[in-house]
């Protein structure tokens, strides 16, 4: 694991281990995959946590970096989703700098930790090759964060449901999870845009973007 600044503690710190389990369990890597580009020697997962979409991407490209400002997330991922042809850097992805240029650049559920989009959206057009494609997915929500106990009541009401289709100490697992003090910290703490906002920001950050879905943006950077 390579350390290029020395990043605050943050909260995924504390909840590395359970979201691995969570991100493990719900992981669908599909989209990703699906827009992948036709060049494929360098990849970037920017925030990739416990590097999932990293371990699938270096299936299919020669390199693939990913970036986090989790210390134990990176430990996670180092630990648990390593090869030869991947590299884990510790840093904040809004101080980076980087040694070499992607064929495909993609974040995932991390744009709305960022304090400064258009920043990073124009350092990303420079890591990008011509030909290049960027490909970002956040969580989006036209309601204000709720409270606290509307994330209890949804993690009672999918009880039944993960009992069913992951069995008893899964459910169990991610009920307490979901009702924990510090993911719920967490959540109160995050603020979504809307998909009109998301829209608004990306469609004037990344001219003729396109969004293939709620909370997906693709870019291709034009070859010159
Ligand atoms: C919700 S998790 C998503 C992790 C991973 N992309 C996934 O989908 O499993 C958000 C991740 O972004 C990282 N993160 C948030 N802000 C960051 C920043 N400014 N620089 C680097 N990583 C950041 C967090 O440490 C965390 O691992």
């Amino acid at each position: 694991m390579t350390i290029t600044s020395q990043p605050d503690a943050n909260q995924f710190d504390t909840v590395a281990l359970e979201y691995d389990f969570m991100a493990k369990l719900f992981h669908s890597p599909q989209p990703f995959i699906n827009y992948m580009t036709q060049q494929k020697t360098c990849a970037l997962d920017l925030g990739c946590g416990s590097g999932l979409l990293v371990t699938e991407l270096a299936k299919h490209y020669r390199h693939v970096i990913g970036v986090d400002m989790s210390y134990n997330m990176l430990e996670i991922a180092h630990a648990r989703r390593n090869a030869p042809n991947i590299d884990y850097i510790l840093a904040d992805i809004e101080q980076l700098s980087l040694p070499e240029q992607f064929d495909y650049i993609i974040s995932k559920n991390v744009f709305h930790h960022v304090t400064n989009i258009a920043v990073i959206i124009a350092r990303i057009k420079s890591w990008l090759k011509p030909g290049g494609r960027l490909m970002i997915t956040d969580v989006i929500s036209s309601n204000p964060t709720p409270p606290q106990y509307v994330y209890r009541i949804g993690a009672i009401q999918e009880y039944i449901p993960n009992v069913i289709q992951y069995g008893l100490a899964n459910a169990n697992r991610v009920y307490r999870f979901r009702t924990s003090k510090h993911w719920l910290n967490h959540l109160a703490s995050d603020q979504y845009l809307s998909e009109k906002e998301f829209r608004c920001i990306f469609e004037g950050l990344l001219p003729s973007c396109t969004f293939p879905d709620n909370g997906f943006v693709i870019w291709d950077k034009v070859k010159i």
